[in-house]
């Protein structure tokens, strides 16, 4: 391991032609939780299961519960000074292409062009029943007028910002529906248990071909989708840097990780 900062310089200086990888860690600074912490362990509840979403009216019911008091954060939150560096080094012309793990759009927000969300995006949502896709914030002011008794206190407050809203609240959340065809609005993410579609992820891969090192940023890449990058720019023969303060899922077959967020890593890299 090193924490070295001009070791990333020298990176950076090295390679003309990036696949950037980022996660959670990347906006934390923004004010949105991780998921894990340093050791990879779930910080918080389990995440929401692709099926359970489907199947299950109550999950639903408790998704958009959460995301009617959690959407306004997520909507506000700011790009920070490494999603900066990162715009700046698309910019230059180094970056193949940038694959974010984030739903939070804050790359496209500091400027970024050459992303591609991997898990999706959370600012819009889709019919699963007709495939209309529409903008999340539209949404948030139906889910608030038929909850208008759903309020930023209710429940009790959970360490991530989420709130622990009791049954007999979730039970009488009205869930929105497709204003086209009243079917089922689901948000466009992949959560665990659904698939990338796989032209994204052809997309992903064959930047990675044209790439000339791969660079992780923020992210314990405890989940297989993005791991997978890592081994496969070794099967490239490509360096792999790993930008984390946390361990990492592919410690092992890095070239070199610096323990130190995204922040403090690029603040004396003059991008
Ligand atoms: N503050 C806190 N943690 C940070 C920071 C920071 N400033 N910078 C980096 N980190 C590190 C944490 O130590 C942790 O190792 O960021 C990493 C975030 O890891 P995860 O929370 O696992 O996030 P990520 O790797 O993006 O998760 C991948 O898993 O839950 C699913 O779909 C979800 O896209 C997500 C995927
Ligand atoms: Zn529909």
């Amino acid at each position: 391991m090193t924490d070295s900062h001009d070791a990333l310089a020298h990176f950076l200086a090295a390679h003309s032609n990036l696949l950037v990888l980022t996660g959670a860690g990347i906006s934390a600074p923004s004010g949105l939780p991780t998921y894990r912490d340093e050791n990879g362990s779930w910080l918080y509840r389990k995440p929401i299961q692709h099926r359970d979403f489907l199947t299950r009216e109550s999950t639903r019911k408790r998704y958009w519960a959460r995301s009617t008091l959690g959407w306004p954060a997520v909507r506000d939150a700011s790009p920070n000074e490494a999603h900066c560096a990162l715009q700046k080094l698309e910019k230059k012309g180094q970056l193949e292409l940038l694959v974010t793990q984030n739903v939070d759009r804050l790359h496209q927000r500091a400027g970024s062009r050459r992303v591609i969300d991997l898990h999706g995006r959370l600012d819009r949502v889709r019919c699963l029943d007709c495939g209309a896709l529409a903008s999340r914030e539209s949404l948030q002011e139906t889910l608030a007028s038929a909850n208008p008794w759903l309020s930023a206190d209710s429940g009790e407050a959970r360490p991530d910002g989420d709130r622990d809203l009791p049954d007999d609240t979730l039970a009488r959340f009205e869930i929105p529906s497709c204003a086209r065809c009243t079917g089922v609005l689901i948000p466009d993410v992949v959560f665990f248990g659904g698939s990338i579609p796989p032209a994204r992820h052809d997309s992903c891969n064959a930047a990675l071909d044209r790439a000339d090192a791969l660079l992780v940023v923020g992210s314990s890449l405890q989940v297989y989708s993005g791991y997978r990058f890592c081994r496969r720019a070794k099967e490239l023969g490509l360096p792999l840097v790993i930008v984390n303060p946390g361990k990492t899922r592919a410690d092992d077959i890095a070239d070199m990780r610096i323990a130190q967020t995204a922040a403090e890593a690029f603040a004396s890299v003059q991008v």
